[in-house]
């Protein structure tokens, strides 16, 4: 049983966001096996460096499409990524210099670290984007 499993309730109406999110969730859920399987360090490294890159990747989609747009939610929305990145950063230092482990708690981190974000403020970008549909093609 996968840790986050896709819903439309974790939709935000755009397809290429959607699709970010769907790859952002199969990260966190094979960190998630990880730690079920007691994995090596090295392989939750790897899987770590994967979900911060997806994670860059995944803003600078969402933050090309609010400049596009003129989004007037931009300022904050920029404000929370880069609060995320730093969250997920300051994670895999931890994690690197063994001080945190791959516990159920810190999984469920990440699942809230995602989730949260998704369901308050991408959400309403979502809806901003569906109002100007043709920029939701990059
Ligand atoms: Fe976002
Ligand atoms: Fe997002």
């Amino acid at each position: 049983m996968p840790l986050i499993e896709w819903s439309e309730s974790l939709s935000v109406k755009s397809r290429l966001l959607d699709a970010d999110h769907k790859r952002l969730i199969d990260v966190i859920n094979k960190l998630y096996d990880a730690s079920q399987k007691g994995s090596n360090h090295a392989g939750v490294e790897t899987a770590m460096e994967q979900l911060l890159s997806l994670t860059k990747t995944h803003f600078i989609h969402e933050e090309t499409l609010m400049r596009k747009s003129a989004y007037p939610q931009f300022i904050p929305h920029k404000i929370e990524h880069d609060r995320l990145i730093k969250q997920l950063e300051d994670f895999q230092k931890r994690y690197a210099a063994g001080q945190v482990g791959l516990s159920n708690e810190s999984v469920a981190f990440l699942r809230t670290w995602l989730c949260e974000h998704i369901t308050s403020v991408d959400v309403s970008l979502g809806e901003w984007l569906s109002k100007h549909a043709s920029l939701d093609t990059t």
